[in-house]
């Protein structure tokens, strides 16, 4: 079939497909929240990643909260709400939902679409190379109060942060979290399982291959920093970001988090939680 024709088909079917699909929804209240095709963004298109990776993270999000009711979750760079949908159950009896995002229509839509009352969503005038360029550039501190939140939350947001704003967002994260609070954060972490994968992708003259898994190799400096990566295919670095073993190092001791656990993603090329890396911090 023509590509056109699918781009406009795919729409309506998808809308045909919801709203029957909603019907049979029997033990997996909150991805009735799904939005349509157009407003399912975050590098994720389909319906069946959508539910899929919203799964992913309501596991890790209950591994990781020690209460598991009357949660209070701040989700930055929330985009169209795909963790507000893995996080309901957790703020049932008491808690709240607030998403963060420096894209205004995004946050319109979260407004409109998530109708719950435990849920607020703030628009973020700070700019962002990729998503909101025409924005303030200057670093700013999120309008959340100090030690108000059991988790942050941050799906494929440290990934499109440069060094300065990755390192000023991470002190930001220990400022809003309780004591004992978590923080659930993707990266591209360019550890000793990317270089390790690295020659997988490439063929024998040592030239990468430019399949669609290639697209994940850091090979530029960032600005010129020594441990934030983007590769070479980035229009702005914000694009897409892999930080090294180092940088991490940087973001703990600049924040005072301790990164208590690790879920390697399937980006390296071996089999994985998620696509990206989720760590795990606490404060
Ligand atoms: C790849 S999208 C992920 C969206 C959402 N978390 C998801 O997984 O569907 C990255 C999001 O981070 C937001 N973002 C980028 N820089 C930000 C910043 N400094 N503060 C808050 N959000 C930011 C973007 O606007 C975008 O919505």
């Amino acid at each position: 079939m023509k590509k056109e024709l699918i781009g406009k088909l795919f729409p309506l079917l998808d809308r045909i497909f919801r709203s029957i699909d909603k019907k049979h929804i029997k033990r997996t209240r909150n991805i009735r929240l799904i939005p349509g095709i157009k407003y399912r963004r975050g590098g994720k298109l389909s319906y069946a990643e959508w539910a899929h990776v919203a799964g992913i993270f309501q596991t890790i999000l209950y591994q990781n909260l020690e209460n598991k009711t009357a949660n209070n979750i701040l989700d930055i760079g929330c985009g169209t709400g795909l963790l507000g949908i893995s996080s309901e159950p957790f703020v049932a009896e008491g808690g709240s939902y607030t998403g963060l995002d420096v894209i205004k229509s995004s946050i319109a839509f979260c407004n409109r679409h998530f109708d719950l009352p435990d849920y607020s969503f703030i628009h973020f005038d700070v700019s962002n190379p990729t998503y909101a360029s025409t924005q303030s550039s200057s670093l700013k501190p999120w309008p959340v109060e100090d030690e108000s939140k059991d988790m942050v939350t941050a799906l494929s947001v440290w990934t499109h942060l440069n060094e300065k704003d990755a390192i000023f967002y991470f002190q930001e994260i220990y400022r809003v979290l309780k004591k004992g609070g978590k923080a659930v954060v993707t990266f591209f972490y360019l550890d000793e399982n990317y270089h390790l994968s690295l020659p997988k992708r490439s063929n024998e003259s040592g030239r990468f291959h430019s399949t669609n898994q290639n697209r994940w190799i850091f090979e530029a400096k960032a600005y010129g920093s020594d441990n934030w990566y983007t590769p070479k295919w980035t229009k702005n670095p914000e694009d897409a970001i892999g930080i090294t073993p180092e940088g991490l190092k940087i973001l703990l001791n600049n924040s005072k988090l301790k990164l208590i656990k690790y879920y390697p993603g399937n980006w390296k090329e071996s089999p994985g939680a998620f696509f990206q890396d989720i760590l795990i911090f606490e404060k």
